[in-house]
């Protein structure tokens, strides 16, 4: 097993990360809660016939009392109604400021438990369990939960660090290709941000199965990645918003295809080229580099390019007719391995890219 310390003050938790860990789920988690009853386990409609009896069977070996809710699949469940309807559950089940939330899926599963176990009884101890690529090497890590507004995505939320994330590299195998490759979009930023040689690692493994043999070192180094920037920047006021690399743009073709045609990772990895190559033509960004990470995307079939019009970038650059917040920090790339805020005009940017 691979484990890592997120050290904050006050609140330092381990991720775990190992082949078989959902079944030993249990003693991982009373280890860290020695005198919870009960634990409630959200997941998705996806997620819970797959893992959910193993896992509440893991638990109550360790001792634990489980509920698991399952929620539909899909992003339209980070909202309001579906937070309001989880307290209610866990009022009912009367789980109390020593129980825990237990988030059992990918991302939307985990910033929704999250976020409920933020503001049920004013905070309770909250455990991820990812279950996808995405959601492992990203969201379960640096403790942001939030819901969906009308106004937007991730607008209502908070900084809730989980007491423990626990990773079975075995639960990516019930993934389909394209959402694999969605996660690895994300497992190339880490590289292409903070650690070229990691980068140069990934770019000889194009294709799942050689990436899944190197799984837990790939997890872990993303991870310790993730770690360092977050215990840095817990608050994302700094370092920690590099992560947003290929994001901004992202957001434009997300916006794009109405957040249907083009999931998350493939929007940012189209971003992520974008990006380099307005870098290569600032003068920032070394020649070559927006054509090395699209050679790294292109063989797990994730796009590189994504039209979009001028309108849909001003929308995610948030340029409106008054030209509000003229400014917008931009992350750029210094070199492969070597990501930097850069701050220009809104108006200068939309030039540069239509
Ligand atoms: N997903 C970006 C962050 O955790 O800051």
């Amino acid at each position: 097993m691979k484990t890592l310390t997120v050290s904050l003050p006050g609140r330092s938790y381990e991720i775990q990360i190992a082949r078989g860990l959902l079944d030993r789920a249990g003693a991982a988690c009373r280890a860290v809660l020695p005198r919870a009853d009960k634990l409630f386990v959200v997941t998705d409609s996806n997620v819970g016939p797959l893992y959910g009896a193993r896992l509440e069977r893991s638990l109550a070996a360790a001792g634990f009392s489980a509920a698991i809710h399952t929620v539909p699949a899909g992003e339209s469940a980070k909202c309001a109604d579906r937070l309001a309807r989880l307290w209610e559950e866990m009022m009912a089940f009367g789980l109390t400021r020593a129980d825990a939330v237990v988030a059992l899926g990918g991302g939307v599963v985990g910033d929704l438990a999250g976020f409920a176990a933020a503001t049920i009884l004013r905070g309770v101890d909250f455990i991820q369990i990812p279950t996808t690529l995405l959601s492992q090497v990203d969201s379960s890590v640096g403790g942001k939960v939030a819901i969906d507004l009308d106004h937007g995505k991730n607008l209502a939320g908070a900084f809730w660090q989980p007491r423990l994330v626990l990773m079975d590299p075995d639960t990516l195998d019930t993934l389909s290709d394209a959402t694999f490759a969605d996660g690895m979009a994300e497992v190339l930023k880490y590289g292409c941000i903070f650690d070229r040689a990691f980068f140069a690692f990934l770019a000889q493994r194009p294709n799942r199965a050689r990436l899944m043999e190197e799984i837990e070192y790939i997890l872990y180094q993303c991870c310790d990645l993730k770690r360092k920037v977050v215990e840095e920047d817990e608050r994302d006021t700094g370092r920690r918003m590099l992560l947003n690399f290929g994001h901004t743009l992202g957001h434009a073709y997300e916006l794009a295809g109405h957040y249907e045609t083009w999931t998350h990772g493939q929007a940012v990895a189209a971003g992520m080229v974008r990006a380099a190559g307005l870098g290569e033509k600032l003068g920032l960004t070394p020649a070559g580099t927006a054509e090395a990470i699209a050679g790294a995307l292109t063989p797990l079939g994730l796009p590189t390019a994504i039209s979009c019009t001028a309108e849909e970038y001003a929308a995610a650059i948030g340029l409106d007719k008054k030209g509000a917040g003229a400014e917008i920090s931009l992350i750029l790339l210094e070199e492969l391995g070597r990501a930097v805020p850069r701050r220009m005009s809104k108006q200068t940017l939309l030039e540069e890219l239509v």
